[in-house]
Parts: structure tokens; sequence; C-alpha cells
């Protein structure tokens, strides 16, 4: 018999960033159908407004929802502040997760210790992250590094070019050897964590929010009794409002990347 379970989850990001994201939930759900919407025509998402971000979130989550999408992940830290309790008012009975910035493991990790956390500059301007800092901060020194430009850098490729290794040299260089973890909390920067690294210096921890958004998801569909059968295998697409076959390359490539 087939019936709710059967649908797809629907991932959206402003483009490429949500795939890190995608690639955490597919090695935690192997069973479940994934539809990727990445919004590049309109990215970056982190240097709009609030109310433009608000209605491209509720425009993707509307169509997958049409489609027959049994879940939503809102697989970018900036749609989430901004638009998550919105979407989640307006459609009390859907399964919609979100991510944040991993603040909580981190300062688990070093609860005396300096850590930055890397973000859009939207993200890290809303309430949500400042009550997530006065939740979990504690005692630690947090430092939030807003950084313009970097995810829409990273959604032009080319991650090995020097222009983008100065770029983040410019972002946290000042803070090299003189952190203990570092805070991914854009989507997009996960696909950059060896230049941080090399900005940083050796010893830094990193923590992104990919793998708690996909235990998150799996606690979900479990209580709501949405989980696929165990039996199949999941699969994975790709859609893009830039829909060239170019972009859609550039997905699948950073869908496989080593991390
Ligand atoms: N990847 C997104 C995030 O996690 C936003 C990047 C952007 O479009 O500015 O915040």
């Amino acid at each position: 018999m087939s019936g709710k379970r059967d649908g797809f989850v629907g991932v959206f990001d402003s483009g490429v960033g949500g795939i890190s994201v995608l690639r955490a939930l597919v090695s935690e759900l192997p069973h479940e159908d994934f539809r990727f919407f990445g919004d590049s025509a309109n990215a970056p998402y982190g240097e709009k407004d609030e109310p433009q971000v608000l209605e491209l979130s509720r425009g993707i989550v509307e169509r997958f929802l049409a489609q027959g999408a049994k879940a939503i992940v809102i697989a970018c830290n900036t749609a989430t502040s901004v638009a998550a309790a919105t979407l989640r008012a307006a459609h009390p009975d859907v399964v919609i997760v979100g991510i944040e910035p991993a603040l909580k493991p981190a300062a688990r990790a070093f609860p005396h210790g300096r850590i930055l956390v890397m973000a859009t500059e939207v993200t890290l301007r809303l309430d949500k992250y400042h009550e997530l800092a006065r939740a979990w901060g504690g005692e630690c020194e947090v430092i939030p590094v807003p950084c313009p430009g970097l995810a829409a850098r990273i959604e032009r490729g080319g991650l090995d070019e020097p222009d983008l290794a100065r770029m983040i040299e410019g972002f946290v260089g000042a803070h090299a050897a003189r952190v203990d973890a570092c805070v991914l909390g854009c989507t997009h920067y996960p696909f950059v964590r060896a230049q941080i690294e090399r900005a940083l210096g050796p010893g830094v921890r990193f923590f992104d929010g990919g793998a708690g958004t996909a235990r998150q998801l799996r606690a979900r569909l479990a209580a709501g009794g949405l989980l696929a059968e165990r039996g199949r295998a999941g699969r994975v697409e790709f859609a893009s409002s830039l829909d060239t076959p170019d972009e859609l390359a550039l997905y699948r490539r950073f869908f496989e990347l080593p991390l």
C-alpha cells in the first residue's frame, strides 16, 4: 500500500550550500527520496532583506508541498532564521526541519574555549542567533564572523583558486592560532573547510549543523510514522532556479566532492 511515507523530502537552500546538508541527510536516511532545490538565481540570501528571503522560501516550500513532499528541510541557516517559524505556523501539519549554527556542540566540547561562528550577515543579525549564543555560549568566548560575499563566491565553484583563499584569510586570518573551534554557520562553508583550516592553522575543531539536522529529520519522520521502507534505495534529484546543464552539473559535483 502506498501512502504518505512514500513521499519525498524537499530540501532547499539559496544554492549549492544545502548540498552539504543533503549529503548528511542521505547518509543518515539512505532509504528516503530527496529532491534538492537550489535557488542559485537568487543567491545569496544572506545579503538580502528579510521579507525577500521569506517570500523566496515560502514559494519554494509551497511548490514542494504541491508536488507531494512529505517533509521539508530548510538547508540554509539564513532562511531558517528568517522563515522557519512563519512557515511552520502556516503549515502546522508538515514536518519542517531547519538548521542553525552548531554552537551548542562546539560549546559543549570547549566549555571555556574561544569559538568562531562564521555565518552570513543576516544569520548573525537576527534574534535567533543571539538567543542561541545566550542559551549555549556559557563561559565561552563566542566570536561572530560575518562573511559577506563568501557564499556567493563559493556558488561560482573554482574552490582551489587563490582569490578564494585570500578572501577567507581576510575573514579569519586575524584569529589564526587563537581559537579552539570554528562553527560553520552557513551551509556553503563546509565546502571550503580545508581552506578555512589553512587560514586558522592546525588544531581547530570544526562544527557544522548537517549531522544534527539529519538526526532531527530522522526523529521527526519516525514520530510521524513517515520513515520510508528500509528495504528500498532512496533517490536523489536536483533542481535549480538557474536551470542550466552547467548548474546541475555543478550541483552533482558538489554532491560528490571529497570533504
Ligand atoms: N547557505 C546559506 C546559509 O546557510 C546562505 C548563503 C547565502 O545565500 O547567503 O546561510
